[in-house]
């Protein structure tokens, strides 16, 4: 790990996740313009890879949940994500769960959230996007991932994505739907198959109304799935995704099992878990997917990355492109550059 990163990681776990989250976000805008960002990570080579029509220009993207609020866009491209992937954005801001409402379990290489989808709003999310226009000029792409407000019934949540999709649609490069966070009531039904079909039935008919709208633009969907989905679960809610016409799968979002940290007495905060003990399963599912779509649609690959080899195995599991979340932070943005050019090598070697 770069030594300084090391020393302000000293200083900033002294903090809650939620202050040390705020510090950083309120000074990384100024750091990055400053150029002061190279002390903690180096350059990025390009390893560009086309995937739903977009040309991403390397293979490690940014995780939702960081930049909820999609305000910080280019300040994460200078650290080198090829990709960011802001939200989740519901359709009217809301201020999520009660605090404290995210932990460390250092010594798991872990963090339990339960945010809540605390955000702005489409709308304000939407005019915040505008200072993205730098990273997209440069080439990065962007992500915007959308959800259901709480208050919002289930067997009416169609009307959030759609509500979303009409202000956020000329927003990003790709949409991502977001079905899997453990923090929204029920939101996680939405991923059986009836359910699901009806969900991306309106998705796919909205995007084509929407593209008609904007002089034939279309915009690629993501759907992100949880890693607590039965293996017939995954494969059931894939099929669906196929013949609905998504142009991508998210492997996965954090997981509600606690299997791999029994012995943390943080376990026992309600939320999902991320980073290292979510690796396992999350790249197991990659694996599933992949042999089960045979290449129809590309995997975004998110959970447990925490350290170049891991990146390499996600791709090995059938990955194209992996996000970072918990990794970024308990290692710091060398592990950037670090993924970057594993799978650098590792697409060289392999031809992919
Ligand atoms: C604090 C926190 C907030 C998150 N918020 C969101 C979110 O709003 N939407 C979403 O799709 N995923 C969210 N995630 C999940 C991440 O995007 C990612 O899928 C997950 O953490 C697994 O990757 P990791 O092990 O690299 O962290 C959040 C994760 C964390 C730790």
């Amino acid at each position: 790990m770069n030594s300084l990163y090391k020393l302000a990681k000293t200083v900033l776990f002294r903090f809650t996740p939620e202050q040390a989250h705020h510090i950083v976000m309120d000074n990384l805008d100024w750091v990055t313009q400053l150029g002061l960002h190279k002390f903690i990570t180096r350059p990025v080579p390009e390893n560009p890879i086309e995937i739903m029509g977009l040309r991403f220009p390397n293979c490690v993207g940014l995780a939702a949940g960081m930049d909820k609020d999609g305000e910080h866009v280019t300040a994460f491209g200078a650290l080198g994500f090829g990709s960011v992937e802001i939200g989740t954005v519901t359709p009217k801001g809301q201020p999520g769960n009660p605090k404290p409402r995210c932990f460390r379990l250092v010594e798991d290489g872990a963090i339990i959230n339960r945010m809540g989808f605390n955000n702005v709003g489409a709308i304000q999310v939407a005019k915040n996007l505008q200072s993205a226009r730098a990273f997209r000029n440069r080439g990065g792409i962007l992500g915007v991932n959308i959800g259901k407000n709480k208050v919002t019934p289930n067997d009416v949540a169609i009307d959030d994505y759609m509500k979303c999709m009409d202000r956020l649609y000329m927003s990003g490069d790709y949409l991502a739907i977001n079905i899997s966070s453990p923090n929204t009531p029920n939101l996680r039904d939405l991923q059986a198959e009836a359910e699901l079909d009806k969900l991306l039935a309106a998705i796919s008919q909205k995007r084509k109304e929407l593209q008609e709208a904007n002089k034939d633009h279309y915009v690629p969907i993501a759907v992100k799935l949880a890693p607590d989905l039965t293996d017939d679960g995954i494969k059931t809610a894939l099929d669906v995704i196929v013949k609905n016409g998504m142009d991508a799968v998210i492997c996965t979002n954090t997981t509600i099992s606690r299997e791999a940290i029994r012995d943390n007495p943080l376990a026992k905060e309600p939320g999902g878990l991320s980073g290292l003990p979510v690796f396992e399963r999350s790249t197991a599912v990659t694996r599933l997917a992949s042999e089960h779509l045979q290449g129809t649609l590309p995997i975004i690959a998110s959970g447990g990355v925490m350290k170049p080899q891991d990146a390499v195995e996600k791709m090995e599991a059938g990955a194209s492109i992996v996000q970072l979340y918990t990794g970024f932070i308990f290692e710091g943005p060398e592990l950037v550059a670090d993924c970057v050019q594993a799978i650098a090598q590792w697409r060289s070697a392999h031809n992919k």
